[in-house]
């Protein structure tokens, strides 16, 4: 039996994860392959540090350079995370004719193309199983078993802590305060949660998956984000009112040759798979046109979880070394359009004063701009006040804000105006003739 000499970079959850797996499934995974997996050295920034697991002398290092010069070294698993040092690890690494496997979504989200294309030049493969949903096997799924399918939408909750916070305030009603300081205590939400709760990570994941199902690259800036910070246990318990939970939703959708993506806490129908995702759990919803709905649901985060797509990776890669894997190209010419100007469903509530409610004219000031209500519901508050809860079913931000400002105008009394984008995966709908973002 040969053996194959690879080296991590970076020993924390995911790398241990690494550890552990190939430790404890050494036979199965070397019966697959037909060959031996040695660890050779382990990059670390702190060599000092006390770790959860032994590795034997020597192995460990913080010298990148020891790991590049070692020419028996043939696959390099990068888990530091971040952009630096790690863009020009990786660089270095293919161009030295090292396979490559990451977990690192913001690497692959911002310059997934350019080290693709440093891969495929120095005949090598670079795989990111890891950086989408952690443990759900999804990118190598649509790279592989889906790549002649025609994708027209993907969507799914990218996020955990995000999930995990959302799933307390709904179960529990709970303050996003208080969800979010239990996410930190349980290791789950990071001291600075920002990435996590402005919708930052699920975007690059959004990226990722959106240029494997479309086969193009997207503006990041024409990606609409919205975080979970301002959602409150009001708009949570009058979303339940019409039947619908709030999930951060990323979706990306495409309309004949526009794609419209967007990260935003969206009300989801109780009914729906994703609504029941709850927890720290990712799920991603993929419809084709000839397979129709997909669903992938699992751990996405986490050591083992995560560890067990980098291992996958690992050996992809040693099964199939020459031939690697091909990324979708679309052959005709689509671009990302900004959410402006896209048609969306919205959930809108307000207060107001029992005595000026009306119920015709309130219908009328939206229709009179083009948004159709198709769900009206008011909520007793208080002797004088109450809360009325609307679906607006179709109409894109500036006509939904026209909308909004008119009914300011014309009901003083109306107060604590909340808006929501509403996804009901029902059949697309789509204008033609608007506009996009380039054409402006
Ligand atoms: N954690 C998850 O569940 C998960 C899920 C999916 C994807 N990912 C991705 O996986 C990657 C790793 O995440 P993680 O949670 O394992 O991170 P982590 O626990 O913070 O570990 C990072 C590791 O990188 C090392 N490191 C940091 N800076 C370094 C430098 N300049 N030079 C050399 N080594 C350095 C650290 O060394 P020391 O040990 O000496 O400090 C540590 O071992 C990230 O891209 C993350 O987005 C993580």
């Amino acid at each position: 039996m040969g053996k194959t000499r690879i080296a991590l970079l970076g020993f924390g959850t995911v790398g241990t994860g690494v550890w552990n797996i190939l430790s404890t499934s050494k036979g199965e995974i070397e019966a697959n392959i037909g060959e031996e997996i040695e660890i050779a050295k382990i990059l670390v920034k702190n060599i000092g540090k006390r770790r959860r697991v032994e590795v034997p002398p020597g192995i460990l290092t913080t010298d990148f350079e020891e790991i590049l010069k070692d020419t028996s070294i043939k696959v390099i698993v990068e888990v530091i995370g971040g952009m630096e040092p790690t863009l020009d690890y990786i660089k270095m690494a293919l161009e030295s004719g090292r396979h490559v496997v990451t977990a690192n979504k913001l690497l692959i989200s911002k310059f997934g193309s350019e080290i693709l294309r440093l891969a495929a030049e120095n005949s090598v493969n670079l795989r990111y199983e890891a950086s989408v949903c952690g443990g759900i096997p999804l990118i190598n799924v649509i790279k592989e078993s889906l790549s002649v399918e025609r994708i027209n939408e993907v969507a799914g909750i990218l996020n955990g802590t995000t999930n995990y916070i959302l799933s307390k305030m709904t179960d529990e009603g709970c303050s996003f305060e208080t969800a979010l300081a239990e996410a930190q205590a349980k290791g789950f939400a990071e001291a600075d949660p920002t990435s996590d709760v402005e919708g930052f990570d699920a975007l690059y994941k959004l990226r990722i998956l959106s240029k494997l199902v479309f086969g193009v690259e997207t503006n990041e800036d024409l990606i609409f984000r919205e975080g979970i910070t301002n959602i409150t246990k009001d708009d949570i318990s009058h979303a339940k009112e019409l039947g619908y939970k709030i999930k951060l939703l990323a979706a990306a959708k495409r309309s004949m040759d526009k794609i419209v993506l967007r990260v935003a806490p969206t009300l989801v129908p109780e009914k729906h798979f994703l609504a029941g995702v709850g927890d720290c759990f990712n799920a991603v919803f993929l419809k084709g046109a000839a397979v129709g709905e997909l669903i992938f649901y699992g751990k996405g985060a986490g050591e083992l979880p995560t560890g067990s797509a980098v291992v996958s990776d690992i050996v992809g890669i040693l099964r199939n070394k020459s031939t690697g894997q091909k990324d979708r190209k679309s052959t005709v010419d689509i671009s990302c359009q900004t959410t402006e100007w896209s048609k969306s469903k919205y959930f809108v509530r307000f207060s107001m004063n029992n005595k000026t409610y009306d119920i015709q004219k309130l219908i009328s000031v939206f229709e009179s701009g083009n948004s159709r209500v198709s769900k009206m519901l008011k909520v007793e508050e208080a002797a004088k006040t109450s809360n009325v809860l609307l679906i607006i079913s179709e109409a894109d931000t500036l006509e939904l804000r026209k909308a909004l400002a008119k009914l300011e105008a014309t009901f003083e009394s109306v107060k604590g105006l909340r808006v929501l984008r509403v996804e009901d995966f029902e059949a697309e709908e789509f204008n033609p003739q608007i506009l996009d973002a380039g054409n402006l």
